[in-house]
């Protein structure tokens, strides 16, 4: 099991269904509607699979939950080697983007992850993310729940969330607010959207990495460019053939993307909702396109550099890295 570096993934997509499960019983919340018989994640498509995501995410609902999922989520990280994670946190999930409240899920997320890496568990950063298809105004009170908190746990900003619901324009107050307040920034584009969704996504909002960005590939032109300008894209392949934007690991396009110079890195999304995880993404790589040790460690150095960290951290990564 080769060591990773993750940069694509939403902590409440990472729950594992016996753990929200779990919650729901605590609380008596009845979602068993999401849930398959063998006790899955069900959904038909992603328009649904967003709905099941928010019902999984309604019985996190204190600190203390997120402290549970964020202890949970490191665990399943460590299984697959992952050392190094960037993980999507949303005040929309954690105090309905109430700066205060905000405070303090994040607080209980900090310290859990300080605590797991100081037992010499994974390192984690945090994203703040907004959801697309909540609206540019909810958008607005994350990115300031971003700034207010923007310090050596939250590292960047993001968007996730429906890309057909609107334009990144919309969302370009956000993204300039992130920006000042020193945030890295990346943006959900190219999964659902064209190769025009990934032009929009980096001149609007000004992101130096993109959530996906596979659609790329509809456009060499656009491929090119992506390569030239160094863009990192954060390439989820299981996540993609489980919600079909392509049909299977063959014709996943991430070996071209490659191919042609672009900079990819491989995360996981959701796991349990896409029945993945990073070994699992490794191996299938590895029987779809030969992918070996050095394309793995190839793939880990692009990772570790794009990662929103500090050189100190970073330095440290590296080292664990070069250690195998
Ligand atoms: N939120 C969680 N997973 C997502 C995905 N794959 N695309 C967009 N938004 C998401
Ligand atoms: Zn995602």
């Amino acid at each position: 099991m080769l060591p990773k570096i993750e940069l694509h993934l939403h902590l409440e997509g990472a729950a594992p269904p016996a753990f929200v499960r779990g919650l729901a019983k605590e609380k008596s919340i009845d979602i068993s509607g999401i849930f398959d018989a063998r006790g899955g994640y069900a959904y038909a498509d992603f328009w649904h699979f967003l709905k099941v995501y928010e019902a999984a995410t309604s019985v996190l609902q204190s600190p203390e939950d997120y402290a549970r999922l964020t202890r949970a989520v490191l665990e399943e990280c460590a299984a697959s080697g992952v050392i190094y994670a960037e993980t999507f946190v949303s005040p929309d999930f954690c105090g309905g983007r109430d700066l205060g409240a905000w405070r303090e899920y994040l607080h209980a997320i900090h310290e859990t992850a300080r605590a797991v890496a100081a037992q010499g568990g994974p390192e984690l950063r945090g994203i703040v993310t907004c959801i697309r298809h909540f609206g540019p105004e909810k958008a607005r009170e994350t990115a300031i729940c971003a700034a207010e908190t923007v310090g050596d746990f939250i590292t960047g900003f993001g968007i996730a969330g429906d890309e057909k619901a609107a334009q990144p324009k919309d969302f370009r107050w956000s993204f300039d607010c992130a920006r000042e307040a020193g945030l890295r920034l990346t943006a959900h584009a190219g999964e659902w959207g064209g190769p025009q969704s990934i032009r929009d996504a980096l001149a609007d909002l000004g992101v130096e990495r993109i959530g996906h960005g596979v659609r790329a590939i509809e456009d060499l032109a656009l491929v090119d460019e992506l390569a030239e300008r160094g863009v990192v894209l954060e390439v989820c392949p299981g996540s993609n053939i489980a919600l079909g934007v392509f049909a299977d690991w063959r014709k996943h396009p991430i070996n071209e993307l490659d191919r042609r110079g672009v900079k990819v890195t491989v995360s996981t999304d959701d796991p349990p909702f896409f029945h993945t995880t990073m070994e699992r993404e490794f191996q299938m790589l590895n029987r779809a396109f030969d992918w070996d040790e050095g394309q793995f460690a190839r793939i880990n150095r692009t990772a570790l550099d794009a990662a929103f960290c500090d050189a100190d951290t970073r330095g440290r990564i590296a080292k664990k890295l070069e250690a195998v």
